[in-house]
């Protein structure tokens, strides 16, 4: 063999030997470079000159859906682009980013639904999380007391929907609460650690133990809505708005209720918190109808037609709870495990767009809400979110265990 042949194979089992290859990683940056194509080209939909509206799903006609600040969902673009200045350290993101969250400045004083907590959180609360300044601050604190504006100490819970406008108004429902609401206590966590005002505190365990107290079953699985009288705070109605049934279990009401919970733990300590969260994803990952893929039917106990549509949102919120939870559970290695197949799962063509398609969205294949017919096997831009967070708390349990080792 030739000197100049030896030295090539010399250098490329030296190059074999010290490249960092892991496999793992590998999902992390293969989905972040498609992420970083992807929505780029979702920004450049944006109409920059004319009131900000962020893009939340596909319209039946092919068009993307772009809401104003009031949307329950206006927060998760804003917050998927902060999660990509954070895993890439580009100013580019950043710029976009801080566009993006001003634009949904008067939602703060939303008092009329309980959603202020995503649209802020996501929003203002990564922003001043990765940037600290003072500007974002004050928006988080004004968004908290809009919050607090809906806890009832008869309830001991945070009011979900208005009764007197929209479809929630036929339901004959007094003092409606949904599990969902258990994602909206990080903004009162948030604003108790910027102020040092324990009060938010206080209103967010006070609503998570009335939720552990009346909205799951012996089996950990939860109702949707829970009505309450709200001058005894007795319980009133045990009901689904976007489930299949009353007593059929949501599977994105799960997810809620299993990021809700590891939450918690991380911001009180509590024990209680860590077991709930604990049992509901045993629930989840235990569940008979739960496809080999990990991501779930839009409802555990669907029937008919639409039985076996998946919600791939659902399956973006647990994986990224799971991740978490894993590093607080003496059963982290497998809820790690489990996440990291369903983060397998999502990245694979049945889930994840092609480049370039889905209207730049990242996932294909969630369920808003049947009942309404709203939003039916679409993409929806909470999944997006839900999956970058995953990404990033993957990268960051990697790096902990590749610094351990
Ligand atoms: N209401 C929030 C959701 O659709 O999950």
């Amino acid at each position: 063999m030739k000197l100049k042949s030896i030295f090539l194979l010399i250098s490329l089992f030296i190059g074999l030997l010290s490249c960092d290859y892991r496999p793992e990683s590998d999902l992390v940056k293969t989905n972040m470079s498609f992420a970083k194509a992807q929505l780029r080209g979702q920004l450049l939909k944006i109409d920059w000159n004319g009131k900000i509206r962020n893009p939340r799903t596909i319209l039946d006609n092919g068009e993307t859906k772009f809401v104003s600040y009031q949307d329950w969902t206006s927060g998760f673009f804003p917050g998927c682009i902060w999660y990509m200045y954070e895993m890439t350290g580009d100013k580019f993101w950043k710029d976009n980013a801080e566009k993006l969250t001003k634009s949904l400045e008067a939602a703060k004083d939303i008092t009329w639904h309980h959603d202020v907590g995503f649209i802020i959180n996501c929003s203002y609360g990564n922003a001043y999380r990765l940037t600290q300044n003072p500007k974002f601050k004050k928006v988080i604190i004004d968004a908290a007391n809009s919050l607090c504006t809906r806890y009832s100490s008869e309830v001991g819970a945070i009011q979900s929907w208005n009764v007197d406008r929209g479809w929630q108004a036929e339901q004959g429902w007094d003092y409606p609460v949904i599990i969902d609401n258990m994602m909206n206590l990080e903004l009162l966590f948030y604003a108790t650690r910027l102020s040092n005002d324990s009060s938010y505190y206080k209103v967010a365990i006070n609503h998570a133990n009335t939720t552990l107290k009346n909205h799951f079953r012996s089996d950990f699985s939860s109702f949707h809505v829970i009505d309450y009288d709200k001058s005894t705070g007795k319980v009133r109605h045990k009901h689904t708005a976007q489930g299949y049934a009353h007593e059929s279990a949501w599977a994105r009401g799960q997810a809620w209720g299993l990021y809700g919970y590891t939450m918690c733990y991380r911001e009180t300590g509590d024990g209680n918190y860590l077991k709930q969260a604990e049992a509901i994803a045993n629930f989840i990952l235990g569940h008979r109808n739960l496809p080999k893929d990990r991501i779930p039917y839009w409802d555990f106990d669907a029937k008919g037609k639409y039985a076996t549509l998946r919600d791939a949102s659902s399956a973006a919120i647990v994986c990224s709870a799971l991740y978490e939870l894993s590093t607080f559970s003496e059963n982290g290695d497998y809820f790690r495990k489990m996440a990291d197949q369903i983060l397998l799962s999502l990245s694979s063509a049945k889930y994840r767009a092609p480049l370039g398609e889905n209207n730049n969205f990242l996932l294909m294949h969630s369920v808003g809400s049947m009942p309404r017919k709203k939003e039916i096997d679409k993409p929806i831009n909470y999944a997006d979110y839900y999956l970058l967070e995953a990404l990033y708390r993957k990268s960051n349990i990697q790096d902990e265990a590749y610094k351990m080792n």
